[in-house]
């Protein structure tokens, strides 16, 4: 697989060096760009984009659905066949211009279209700028679950736009910083500042985050091994986010995965020998931002069989991420459902 070039400026514009690379990736100005993106970054992030990137004015747009409804399987048709009726040829270039499903959804049309042409990010959400847009997963759903159908592809490039951030719903905002969390407890890094201050930067975490990402993902790029560690807190937060859909609950992917989180490293303590002040701090830390669901038997067993369906279910067991410190996770540790039901009730 290529290698993607990121792209994150503190000081200045990213998308200044954006429209520089640009230029070098298309000397004769003969490549036709395709930006994809949904109704409210088209209204909050594209004029900034064109203004700040000339080498995008005269691109092509095409308009995807909000949300995880972009990644369905008759849109993706539609892309493909517009792709088609306005002539993009294999020297296209798909520009993903979006959060994480905006990402997901443009990397699959590119990996797909013509067997594979070239697509950049420019993620604007922080959960993107610091996990969707960095690593290559591509993907679709199909009946109804996430992320089914998709291949290993990486863009060209990923441009990180911290100036975006400012377009964000606060909810938002806490989701990604969700995701930051994830990735201070599986380094080790920050933690006693992001436990103990409330002002700690988790947007001055990015380039760290996506560092770790970048690290992982070149050892392991397709999902074998220690890429897993990736998912702490994403298997009970899966099954969270299936429960709470069907029960027309609202509630982010970051949040789920926080919750997970929170059920992960009580496991910890009690499988693989997690200090319990660890677990504490964090759970003091979630009841700060968020009110932790309580859940009934009766939903705790809806939640296993969601989590049964996952490809993290093996012969019986659940097959977890742990914790045996912060900064060094297990992967596939084997949890049983009455360790589930404790998690939930007792965490
Ligand atoms: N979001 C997890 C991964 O990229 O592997």
């Amino acid at each position: 697989m290529k290698k993607t070039q990121i792209i994150l400026n503190t000081r200045k514009s990213s998308l200044k060096s954006l429209d520089l690379k640009l230029r070098q990736i298309n000397p004769e100005g003969e490549r036709r760009f395709f930006i994809l993106t949904d109704e409210n970054v088209l209204e909050h992030c594209l004029p900034t984009l064109i203004y700040n990137v000339p080498e995008l004015e005269s691109s092509d747009f095409l308009e995807l659905p909000v949300g995880e409804a972009c990644k369905d399987l008759a849109i993706i048709h539609e892309v493909w066949g517009s792709l088609l009726e306005s002539g993009a040829d294999r020297d296209a270039v798909i520009v993903n211009l979006g959060g994480g499903c905006v990402c997901d959804a443009g990397g699959f049309i590119a990996a797909t279209f013509k067997r594979g042409i070239d697509f950049v990010n420019i993620p604007t959400s922080l959960t993107a700028m610091v996990d969707a847009a960095i690593g290559g997963k591509t993907a679709i759903n199909f009946d109804n679950s996430k992320n089914q159908i998709g291949a290993f592809y990486n863009p060209l490039l990923t441009c990180v736009e911290p100036a975006f951030l400012q377009t964000l719903p606060q909810k938002e905002l806490r989701s990604g910083e969700y995701e930051i969390m994830k990735t201070l407890l599986l380094t080790g890094s920050h933690l006693e500042s992001a436990f103990s201050d409330p002002s700690f930067s988790y947007i001055g975490c990015i380039q760290e985050c996506i560092d770790f990402k970048l690290s992982v993902v070149a050892s392991d790029p397709l999902d074998k091994g220690l890429r897993k560690i990736l998912n702490f807190g994403h298997t009970f937060g899966h099954a969270l986010e299936a429960y709470n859909l069907s029960h027309k609950v609202e509630s982010s992917h970051g949040e789920c995965v926080a919750v997970g989180m929170l059920y992960a490293l009580y496991l910890s303590t009690k499988k693989v020998g997690l200090d319990a002040s660890s677990y504490r701090q964090y759970k003091s830390w979630l009841s700060n931002r968020m009110a932790v669901p309580r859940l009934s038997l009766k939903d705790i067993e809806e939640l296993l069989g969601y989590m049964r369906h996952d490809k993290k279910h093996h012969d019986g067991e659940h097959l977890c991420v742990l914790l045996q410190e912060p900064g060094v996770p297990m992967i596939d540790v084997p949890v049983s459902d009455n360790e589930v039901r404790d998690a939930v009730l007792s965490a």
